[in-house]
């Protein structure tokens, strides 16, 4: 499905009658663990920060409105990724539980719910969020809904405490549990789901008297339960709660994000050779009937036409390929590279910033930069528009059905006129005009029976060079 249509398509669960609520994500963190000077919710998954994949997932429910609770050192990062949320500030950050105090002001007298996520808990699916404010309507009302999961290694998270009907108790976090808590295999993935209603009031109650003296979010549950309210816990994959605290950790998630998007892709009528080894962007747009060859790699802004073939080992970014195009093997699709239909792109050539139009060939070892490439022209093995100068860059125009013949170098600003001829290694710096023929060569100078006399007279002094 193109963008478009995945944005326009509001997800399903918006029709279904619940609540209005309100979306915290939490990214205040220090994220030490990434060692890194980007902050961490904003390192890539698919080409796209993390935070963007946790917003992307909660705008497709219309949330009223989306906060993003912010450490003073990346506020300014995150406002500028999330263009659309209100950004809040904690400082210090004293824990989860006071990271959402610090959003009071826009939660106060609001009768709707509030979703808490975590800005680095991306691989959060719509489907899952929906079906935790779907429970928080049901008839028993609980004051909080966790999701839980239950991960092969339960490690530091958090356990959910649940009574014999399921519903939850409390949470106890990993430095507070006794032994027979740990085995709890349930765990807490952070995301909430909680009534806009009693959130001040729960908020109150919160202390920080635990092992690391911070306000634990996860308190709540014990105090809803507390005040007469209940609580309770929707399950969901282990996968998608996936928390990214370091750099394997992104990479786990990386892989469990591209298997997604192989699966789309395919589930929309694209064939992938070898899905394993071929790498998309969250926003790579394949039409129906494209087939991918072996480890290629989509980078941001990609958009492929019906029936395109892509060779292996070729690596498309920010490009436009129309219908029935065929690229690579080992071809390079820089930004601003716009095919038209049925257009060729062999092996070795690198387009940049260039429009080539229906049924033009280039077929190998070629650079095409600031380019037009008319309609079936055909670009000669070995062609490089010389388009930079060492401080600006110039354009290179080649005319509808031109031949351009291998190995020649157009020294841009340039003008092939349509039809015209280039011969073979040339270097052409003035404008051709249409259907003339052009080539700058040196005359050919040739000695007959050279190369064997050569060959002679060189055979017969070796011995004497080398021991000389
Ligand atoms: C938290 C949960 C734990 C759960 C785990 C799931 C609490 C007390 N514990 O632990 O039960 O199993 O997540 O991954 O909630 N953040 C702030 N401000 C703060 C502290 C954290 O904004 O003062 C944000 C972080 O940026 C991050 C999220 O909250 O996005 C979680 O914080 P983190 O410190 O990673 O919590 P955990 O110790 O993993
Ligand atoms: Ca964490």
């Amino acid at each position: 499905m193109s963008e478009a249509a995945e944005r326009g398509r509001k997800y399903d669960g918006s029709r279904m009658s619940r609540t209005p609520f309100q979306a915290l994500v939490l990214a205040a963190g220090k994220g030490t663990r990434m060692r890194s000077g980007l902050p961490k919710v904003l390192h890539r998954l698919a080409g796209r920060p993390m935070l963007q994949h946790v917003l992307t997932a909660v705008e497709r429910l219309l949330p009223l409105r989306t906060v993003l609770v912010a450490a003073p050192d990346n506020r300014l990062a995150l406002a500028q990724t999330a263009p659309e949320s209100t950004v809040v500030v904690q400082d210090p950050p004293l824990g989860t539980g006071h990271a959402v105090m610090c959003a009071r002001p826009l939660l106060e007298h609001f009768q709707g719910d509030v979703l808490v996520l975590y800005g680095d808990t991306p691989l959060i699916r719509p489907e899952t969020l929906n079906a935790m404010l779907a429970r928080r309507r049901e008839g028993d009302d609980p004051a909080v809904v966790v999701l839980g999961f239950r991960p092969a290694d339960a490690a530091e998270y958090g356990r959910l405490l649940t009574d014999g009907a399921g519903m939850l108790e409390r949470i106890v976090e990993f430095r507070e549990a006794a032994s027979s808590e740990l085995a709890v295999g349930l765990c807490n993935s952070g995301v909430m789901a909680i009534d806009g209603a009693v959130l001040p009031a729960l908020l109150d109650r919160l202390r920080n008297d635990n092992a690391k003296g911070e306000y634990y979010l996860t308190n709540i549950v014990a105090i809803a339960r507390a005040i007469g309210r209940a609580a309770a816990v929707v399950e969901g994959e282990a996968d998608e709660v996936l928390g990214v605290n370091s750099r394997s950790e992104l990479a786990a998630a990386e892989a469990v994000i591209q298997q997604r998007l192989r699966r789309m892709h395919m589930d929309n009528g694209v064939t992938l050779i070898d899905p394993a080894s071929t790498w998309f962007c969250a926003d790579t747009r394949l039409a129906q009937d494209v087939v991918v060859g072996p480890s290629v790699v989509f980078g941001p802004g990609v958009e492929v036409g019906e029936g395109v073939e892509i060779l292996p080992f070729s690596h498309l970014e920010g490009c436009r390929v129309a219908a029935g195009a065929r690229i690579g093997p080992f071809a390079r699709l820089r930004p601003g590279a716009q095919l038209g239909e049925g257009v060729h792109v062999g092996n070795f050539v690198e387009l940049k910033n260039a429009k080539v139009e229906n049924g033009a060939k280039i077929n190998h070892l070629s650079y095409v930069g600031d380019a037009r490439v008319g309609a079936k022209a055909n670009v000669g093995a070995g062609t490089i528009t010389c388009n930079y100068d060492g401080f600006g860059k110039a354009h290179t125009e080649i005319g509808a059905g031109a031949f351009i013949g291998s190995n020649t170098a157009l020294v841009a600003p340039v003008k092939v006129g349509d039809g015209a001829i280039v011969g073979a290694g040339s270097v052409i710096a003035e404008d051709v005009p249409a259907d003339a023929l052009a080539m700058t060569r040196g005359p050919l100078t040739q000695k007959e029976g050279y190369a064997a006399e050569y060959r002679r007279r060189r055979s017969k002094s070796k011995v004497t060079a080398i021991k000389s």
